[in-house]
């Protein structure tokens, strides 16, 4: 919203006070200074956060004391990063995430009550408009890979199913590939579908084994990992967003069992609680009644819900 022509006068003339009485700032004062001017905000939260980030990122600058080359190239790295969002791809995010900070906001807002499904990082991959599947739908539309079927079931904290609950799903295929980093040879979109679950809380359906695959990055975030000695890995998983009436939004991953990036995820989001086994079984009875003539691999996950 534009400042007011007189307000922006009255508020130079308030700075002008200050300047009479507050200049000449070094290392020493320039801080007390910058926090006197925007503790001026009229709105609390706004005062508050101001105030911490002045306080954190002098205090970040007096710790490191960049040199002028060093700064320059700083400002040149967060401008990088801006010029490589779009309505695709964002960068801030994945910065965020890689230094841990979308997992320290997502711990801050989502304490798990015992019973309920710990949450993780959303990831760039989501897309709104997946497609309404019916259950036990093959959701890979002919992708080349392992099959997969996922089962599992979604109720209350204390136990109650939940019927109708809507499960939005999305995963790589078995290169680490999702379908709209490759929409061309996928010709459209897939490994993605939004399921109900059913009168008794329970969904399945079927897919294909996704694998462990680099974040993007071949970008400012992915050229900061190679110069602090990281990989871009992540685990093999399968992404789920749940929404029910009355509840919670859970966003979690299930991550296989026995990967060997579990404790090197390069987001930090793997939790305990959410690693399974993507069990591989013989041709034969699947899970769904269904008799395979090739060997497969069944996911199981039983998912809690906190009341809203
Ligand atoms: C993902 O799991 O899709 C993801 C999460 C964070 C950054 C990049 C990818
Ligand atoms: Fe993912």
């Amino acid at each position: 919203m534009a400042i007011r022509r007189s307000n922006l006068r009255r508020l130079s003339a308030v700075n002008e006070r200050q300047v009479n009485t507050m200049r000449n700032f070094d290392e020493e004062t320039i801080t007390e200074a910058v926090l006197e001017r925007v503790g001026q905000a009229r709105d609390p939260r706004m005062k508050q956060i101001s105030e911490a980030l002045v306080r954190h990122l002098h205090g970040f600058i007096r710790e490191v004391r960049p040199s002028q080359a060093e700064w320059e190239q700083g400002i040149r790295f967060l401008t990088g990063t801006g010029h490589m969002c779009d309505d695709k791809r964002q960068e801030f995010i994945l910065l965020s995430d890689v230094l841990g900070v979308s997992m320290l906001v997502d711990a801050i807002n989502h304490g798990a009550a015992a019973g309920a499904t710990e949450s993780t990082v959303l990831g760039p991959f989501y897309v709104e408009a997946a497609p309404e599947k019916a259950l036990g739908a093959n959701i890979s539309d002919g992708i080349d890979g392992e099959p997969l079927i996922v089962t599992g079931s979604v109720s209350s904290l204390d136990g109650k199913a939940i019927a109708g609950a809507t499960i939005d799903v999305w995963h790589s295929d078995g290169d680490g590939y999702y379908d709209v980093q490759q929409l061309e040879e996928t010709g459209g979109l897939t490994m993605r579908a939004r399921f109900r679950s059913d009168a008794n809380g329970k969904f399945y359906f079927w897919t294909i084994r996704p694998a462990a695959y680099p974040i993007p990055h071949d970008g400012p975030v992915g050229k900061m990992l190679d110069a602090q000695g990281r990989h871009p890995w992540r685990p093999a998983h399968v992404h789920f967003m749940i929404s029910a009436s009355g509840y919670q939004q859970l966003v979690t991953h299930i991550f296989a069992d026995g990967d060997q990036y579990l404790d090197s995820d390069v987001v930090f989001g793997v939790k305990d609680s959410l690693i399974r086994m993507f069990a591989a079984r013989p041709a034969g009875v699947a899970p769904d009644g269904r008799i395979l003539d090739a060997p497969f691999h069944h996911l199981n996950y039983d998912f809690g819900l906190t009341p809203a």
